[in-house]
């Protein structure tokens, strides 16, 4: 049983982050579908009890387009820019020590098992819009349908960004229904937010996570994004569909 549930507010948020920071972890199992090593466990403090994923280091399949060892400083630092959009996007992740070495912790959201992801991927609600331009921000190569997280409140929260923050285009999604189509007035005012803040906080707090040009790219992708005013096209140069797609 999690006491958090969302949406999560920021006081909600902190508190997640706390207890995933500082709690004590136990390990419950492992997801078995999942292609690096995810446990499932517990995080407790103080008497607390929530569930989180945990994914060590230690346990990250290597790729050949992304440096070793690198894919829970990717998933912190989208949670970072997700947080920074005031969009509560991410479940809260950290970075911390777990029973393998360091690694990744996120809270654990429960799924709404009755929503068809087949129908949500293709659908126009506003998180789901939020989350193509959180993606277009992060650079995500990895939208799939399983990486989409809908919640019993009727939330889309997204999960899994190991493969984010590359330096060349990558957006890899099945969220392309509004390529081509002005961003709306909200997103241009957390584009223009996340370009200061990139300029201030979340750039120094994206720089002990990513490389600078990882993190410089980032900011072209945010400023490219208010200067056209549009949802990103495909590349062209890059599958656009996530392969499998959920
Ligand atoms: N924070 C979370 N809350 C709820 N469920 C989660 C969360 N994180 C992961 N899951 C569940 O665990 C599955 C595997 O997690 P995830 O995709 O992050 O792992 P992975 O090791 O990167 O897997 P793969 O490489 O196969 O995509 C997800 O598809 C989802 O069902
Ligand atoms: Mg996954």
């Amino acid at each position: 049983m999690s006491p958090f549930a969302p949406p999560l507010d920021e006081p909600a948020a902190e508190a997640a982050l706390a207890l995933l920071a500082h709690g004590e972890i136990h390990v419950e199992g492992r997801l078995v579908d999942a292609s690096n090593a995810t446990l499932y466990c517990t995080v407790t403090l103080d008497g607390v009890t929530a569930t989180c994923v945990h994914k060590p280091v230690a346990g990250e399949r290597p790729l050949w387009d992304f440096p070793d060892g690198t894919l829970a400083f990717r998933e912190v630092a989208t949670y970072a820019v997700s947080a920074a959009t005031g969009w509560d996007l991410v479940p809260p992740t950290v970075l911390r020590d777990g029973p393998y070495g360091p690694g990744m912790t996120q809270l654990w959201l429960e799924a709404d098992e009755t929503v068809d992801l087949f129908a949500l991927v293709r659908s126009d609600t506003v998180d789901l819009r939020r989350i193509a331009v959180l993606d277009a921000v992060v650079n995500n190569g990895d939208r799939k349908g399983s990486h989409l997280l809908p919640v019993p409140s009727g939330r889309v929260y997204g999960i899994d960004h190991g493969v984010c923050f590359a330096t060349e285009d990558k957006l890899r999604t099945l969220l392309w229904q509004w390529r081509g189509e002005p961003l709306t007035e909200e997103a241009l005012d957390v584009l223009r937010r996340l370009d200061a803040a990139l300029s201030d906080e979340l750039g120094e707090r994206l720089r002990r996570l990513l490389s600078r040009r990882e993190v410089a790219a980032t900011h072209d992708r945010v400023r490219s994004l208010l200067r056209t005013g549009l949802h990103p096209l495909p590349s062209g140069e890059w599958p656009a569909i996530p392969w499998p797609p959920f």
